[in-house]
């Protein structure tokens, strides 16, 4: 490995969501955070050094995106996902991937209007269908054979004149499922039938542990292209959400413009420096650091799955196709959702975020961030096994 990925950087002390929340949200500095989606890792030293050259220029004004922000997303989209011809007209920027479902919300339905969610999901889609004063309907994903697939008989079901959009969560956080190609064309055919927009959050493309390779919805069909507004980051993959940069991509006339004046109405046109610089960066010189990146992950999800079967088989951990949040099955704990959640945090002291948060289906699931050291993890399952062992003393 050229990358260092075990060794943390120290956050306890830099107003990390993460680390900083331990001691003013529960106020236990001994509980170990596994939480927020963001990586323990350094970032990679040539986005480092981009974003240090640009901070040595003592000028921080207004500022535009620069060709290589826009000709890296689309190379990149090329390259890694087979997404050809993305024109530089198609990108609107918004401030994170969050911002840019809301704008979604708002631009594609009216109030009272239904948008459809597949819980368990993630859990501020749903702050931004009822924030924006939108009806939630939730088409549950189901578990067949030891995972999960889409409902498509009961979504089509629930689609009549008020639902107008889907948020499709591709790769799906938190069940850690990479749809296939199959998967998503079937998708894409109850959503034309029924004539509505699919919002697909793309952020977590990058991240491919498994075999099936990532497909951008929007790659599907002509009709997929036409109907479907794409959210993609590096923000997850290169570990860089503090720079609320990310990009949405709407090949569709229409529904550009909708979009664009949603984000023209918001006056969120005007970018972070340091995002520009970081995305430019990334594209352009950070694919040796993801592939080792990958490689350390997979070998942590190995490593969890391993040491889950042989010493707290009471626990089911489901595949991980995508990524970095492992989906964790405690129901044979026997305990309900909060006496799990207190056992997690007073007796493992170990803190995941609970999958009640991410709505039907996610009772008595944790979701457990890899994205950390070895040794962290090792020490978080330690935990784990003793405190459930202490269970049944
Ligand atoms: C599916 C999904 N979308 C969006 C985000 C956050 O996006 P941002 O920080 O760019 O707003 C996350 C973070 O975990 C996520 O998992």
């Amino acid at each position: 490995m050229v990358y260092d990925f075990d060794t943390m950087v120290d956050r306890t002390s830099l107003s990390s969501q993460k680390w900083s929340f331990v001691k003013q949200r529960i106020g236990d500095p001994t509980i170990l955070p596994m939480w927020v989606a963001d990586m323990d890792f350094a970032v990679a030293p040539e986005i480092v050094e981009a974003i240090k050259a640009r901070a040595a220029i003592p000028s921080y004004g207004y500022t535009q995106r620069t060709d290589g922000y826009y000709n890296g997303l689309i190379n990149w989209m090329k390259r890694r996902h087979g997404w050809d011809g993305i024109q530089r007209d198609l990108i609107i920027f918004t401030p994170g991937v969050v911002a840019g479902f809301n704008f979604a919300v708002q631009a594609y339905s009216d109030p009272g209007d239904k948008v459809i969610v597949q819980p368990p999901c993630y859990y501020p889609f749903f702050d931004a269908i009822i924030n924006n004063g939108r009806r939630i309907v939730n088409n549950p994903l189901k578990i067949v054979d030891g995972n999960y697939v889409m409902d498509y008989e009961d979504l089509e079901k629930k689609i009549d004149g008020r639902a107008k959009m889907i948020i499709l969560c591709s790769p799906h956080n938190p069940v850690g499922r990479v749809w296939k190609r199959s998967e998503l064309e079937r998708l894409v055919e109850v959503c034309e039938k029924k004539d509505i927009v699919i919002v697909s959050d793309e952020i977590h493309n990058d991240l491919i542990l498994g075999e099936t390779k990532h497909t951008p919805t929007a790659t599907i069909s002509n009709e997929a292209m036409r109907r479907t507004v794409t959210l993609v980051a590096t923000s997850k993959t290169f570990n860089l959400a503090g720079l609320t940069n990310s990009c949405v991509i709407i090949p569709d006339r229409k529904l550009r413009c909708i979009f664009d004046n949603v984000t023209e109405n918001n006056r969120t046109r005007n970018t972070n420096i340091f995002g520009i610089v970081a995305q430019e960066a990334a594209y352009a010189k950070g694919e040796p650091w993801l592939e080792e990146l990958l490689v350390y992950l997979r070998g942590n999800f190995r490593y969890l799955e391993d040491y889950i079967r042989e010493n707290i088989p009471l626990l089911k951990v489901y595949p991980l196709e995508g990524t970095y949040l492992a989906w964790v099955d405690c129901s044979c704990l026997g305990m309900g959702d909060e006496a799990l959640k207190e056992f997690m945090l007073k007796k493992a002291k170990l803190w995941f975020d609970e999958g009640t948060m991410f709505g039907s289906g996610g009772s008595m699931f944790m979701r457990i961030n890899l994205a950390c050291t070895r040794n962290t993890l090792r020490e978080a399952l330690t935990r784990l096994d003793k405190a459930v062992r202490e269970l049944s003393d």
